[in-house]
């Protein structure tokens, strides 16, 4: 059974396996995926995920849920440095259960979470009752919050399942306030049939938007993940 994707300036592949696997690496599920992989019109390697399915068992990974403290504490010490020091307005785009939002909320931040997936909403809703945070089911490529701008838009693993990346950057930096920032968590998992967007091409595509950027890599802190990971993994801080 094949799949048709189309690649750059009208080429097109056929991926030929449509097999649902699992891809976990040491540390960290990102979810159920095809194994056909494609890459889209920003070159970058994506794959279909069905995240409603995911949304029950996502919070088991150490990183996703952050049930672990010494996880949790080491998240949260990374967001301190990498969110505005005082109290902001942060979009979370591709929210999930709402893990980070919440890591946000307890530092004093206002939050709007944004993503595709009802299942996700619904948990990160019930994991920020009461809490100074609205959640929106939506694309991230387009999120619904109208004329609101933002002191950080905050992306943790979802920019490499999006097929328009470059697009997408371009987008979130317009829903910035002045001197606004944004905080993309990304990675590139696997050995076998890699996929993500390595620093590499993040932070090219981020040069023409920001002022400053700041790469931190995250794979040798094992705290982060819940153990050893053996991949690539790290943040860019886009000043606007
Ligand atoms: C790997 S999870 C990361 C969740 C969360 N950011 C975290 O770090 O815990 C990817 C999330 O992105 C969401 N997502 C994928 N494509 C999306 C899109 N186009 N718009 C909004 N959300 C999307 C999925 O529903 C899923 O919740």
């Amino acid at each position: 059974m094949g799949r048709e994707f189309l690649i750059g300036a009208g080429l097109s592949v056929v991926a030929v396996t449509v097999r649902l696997i699992r891809l976990s690496v040491v540390g960290v599920t990102l979810g159920l995926m095809s194994e056909s992989t494609a890459t889209d019109s920003d070159g970058v390697a994506w794959a279909p995920v069905d995240w409603d399915a995911q949304a029950a068992v996502f919070d088991d990974e150490p990183d996703h849920g952050l049930r672990d403290p010494q996880v949790r504490a080491a998240w949260a010490e990374r967001l301190r440095d990498w969110l505005p020091g005082r109290s902001s307005d942060i979009l979370d785009l591709g929210c999930g259960t709402g893990s980070l939002s919440l890591l946000a909320a307890e530092q004093g931040h206002r939050v709007t979470g944004v993503d595709l997936s009802p299942a996700m909403v619904e948990r990160a809703r019930a994991k920020l009752a009461g809490r100074d945070a609205v959640f929106l089911v939506g694309d991230a490529t387009d999120p619904p919050v109208g004329e609101q701008r933002f002191d950080a838009v905050l992306v943790r693993h979802v920019l490499w399942a999006l097929p328009g990346p470059a697009r997408a950057l371009r987008h979130w930096q317009g829903l910035l306030r002045p001197e606004g920032r944004l905080v993309l968590v990304e990675g590139v998992w696997g050995t076998v049939t890699p996929i993500g967007i390595p620093p590499e091409r993040l932070t090219m595509l981020l040069r023409p938007l920001a002022s400053h950027l700041h790469l931190e890599h995250l794979s040798g802190d094992a705290r982060l993940w819940g153990g050893e990971v053996a991949d690539e993994r790290y943040a860019v801080v886009a000043s606007i």
